[in-house]
């Protein structure tokens, strides 16, 4: 059989593909390799959202080449936002590559390698699916190989993107919007819940934007008829937590603030499920940038709508993306960036330097902030974030918090006395190490902990006595024999 390996770059829509690869693959009888070396197929699943990030899949195929002249069977795959970016002209460039396949053409994949298997020239298929959109499911679950079960998973609602912003390439490599109906939603949901998944992120490149393309949703409370900014997303979640009981936590990204309207913020009023953190990208605070960016909201919305849900959701935290050095940005509109921080008090941040990408109406626009400026000013805003984020965790060491065990603890150095340790995430996001709980089998449960200490990112915990006595009759339940999440290996977790 066949042995393939997939690397990632990118965000959690190109994870969320490259488990699907990994299921069409495992179904057209391919096994997964242990590592590259021993791997006859290896996908690299691209991101072009920053310059950086394409340039990483040209040095990796640079390296690859003496892999691929090893033996001459050996196929190289290059997927994602760059596959679909270049197309054919991949082929052309690097000689080293043998298939391109883009986001849209994924259940292809296995046909276009026995193409090349019997003799085929290297091909590269990136065609959108405008007309019946496809929207790949987990695989079933006979299969035994499958990562489900995992406490986290995510399921797909749209994909594309209908914002024209300037600096974005998104639009270009992914399409424009296409929805998946909400029974192909919630059934997806349901099933991972049967199969002990207790988090599911809904993903979307304007996940909020969502409507049902079938007309399936019943207006959502709140929602306004009249307000052009109005999905139906707010709809969908109400359906998800109706229809599916047993999940614990209901995530979405990433919404863009247009969309936060009052049936969305009545929404997390209301549904226990949503969990009290949301990721809510504002890319500036200066409304000139904001202007220029094509963003179509001025900072005082933002404030207003974000304000509103922190009040309807007390304890709510927000985290954002933020670009800086976007042409024409200057010292005064980077400042109201820095004021606009601290103003929201966002709990996290990830922070970038603005990068010109083919295909995005910024181009025209001169990238005029040297470089050595936007290194500057992206180190002023981790400043501010850190010390934002800082105070905020170490306000929570004492109190008690529930937290989703998502695995056994990478960071071993953090100790923990009993052994392995647990790690999580709390309802607001932060990530949570359990110490001593290692002889306990945690994965997959809420449980509740106290806070012990604030770390640079995450906080330390152990469990509360009433959590270490539910705890202990598991222990033998089976659930050791629950397979871990895949642990794809992401790339590329930038910085800027
Ligand atoms: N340059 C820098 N950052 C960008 N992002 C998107 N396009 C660019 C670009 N051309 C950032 C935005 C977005 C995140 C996923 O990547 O902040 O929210």
């Amino acid at each position: 059989m066949p042995r393939y390996s997939i690397t990632t770059f990118g965000c959690q829509m190109n994870v969320h593909d490259s488990e699907r690869m990994h299921d069409v693959l495992r179904c057209a009888g391919y096994t997964e390799a242990g590592s590259a070396d021993e791997a006859d197929v290896l996908v690299l699943n691209t991101c072009s959202v920053r310059e950086k990030a394409e340039q990483k899949l040209r040095s990796e195929v640079g390296r690859l080449a003496r892999w691929k002249r090893e033996r001459a069977d050996r196929v190289l795959v290059v997927a994602g936002c760059v596959a679909q970016q270049e197309g054919e002209r991949l082929l052309k460039q690097m000689r080293a590559i043998d298939v391109v396949v883009g986001p849209d053409n994924i259940p292809e994949l296995p046909g276009l390698l026995g193409d090349l298997a019997i003799g085929g020239l290297p091909i590269a298929r990136t065609v959108f699916d405008l007309d019946a959109p496809r929207f790949l499911v987990a695989s079933p679950p006979s299969s035994s190989s499958s990562p489900r079960g995992a406490p986290t998973a995510f399921v797909t609602v749209m994909k594309g993107c209908d914002e024209r912003c300037s600096f974005c390439i998104v639009p270009h490599t992914r399409g424009p919007e296409r929805y998946r109906p909400s029974d192909e939603i919630v059934a997806e949901i349901a099933a991972l819940v049967a199969a002990g998944t207790r988090e599911v992120t809904l993903l979307g490149q304007t996940v909020n934007s969502y409507r049902d393309p079938l007309g399936a949703l019943p207006r959502a409370p709140g929602a306004s008829a009249d307000d052009p900014d109005e999905s139906e997303f707010a709809a969908l979640l109400r359906r998800v937590a109706a229809d599916v009981p047993g999940l614990a936590r209901l995530r979405y990204t990433s919404p863009h603030p247009r969309h936060l309207t009052p049936s969305l913020v009545l929404a997390h009023a209301e549904l226990p499920v949503l969990p009290r953190h949301v990721h809510m990208p504002v890319q500036s605070g200066s409304d000139r940038v904001l202007r220029r960016m094509i963003r179509r909201y001025t900072r005082a919305e933002y404030v207003a709508r974000t304000r509103g849900l922190v009040e309807a959701v007390p304890g709510l935290t927000l985290s954002t993306d933020i670009i800086v050095g976007f042409p024409g940005e200057t010292e005064d509109d980077f400042a109201a960036t820095l004021s606009l921080v601290r103003e929201v008090g966002f709990k996290g941040l990830f922070g970038f330097k603005y990068s010109r990408r083919p295909h995005t109406p910024a181009l025209k626009l001169a990238d005029d902030v040297p470089e050595g400026v936007k290194g500057e000013r992206l180190a002023r805003l981790f400043e501010e974030s850190e010390a934002l984020l800082t105070a905020h965790l170490s306000a929570l060491v004492g109190t008690t918090q529930e937290v989703l065990v998502e695995g056994r603890d990478k960071e071993r150095g953090h100790g923990g006395a009993g052994g392995a340790l647990w790690s999580g995430r709390t309802g607001r996001h932060e990530i949570a190490h359990i110490d001593g709980a290692g002889e306990l089998d945690l994965l997959g449960e809420v449980v509740e902990v106290s806070i012990t200490r604030a770390n640079k990112h995450s906080l330390q915990a152990e469990l509360t006595e009433a959590a270490r006595a539910a705890a202990r009759p598991r222990q033998r339940g089976g659930l050791e024999a629950r397979p871990a999440r895949r642990s794809l290996p992401v790339v590329a977790a930038e910085g800027g």
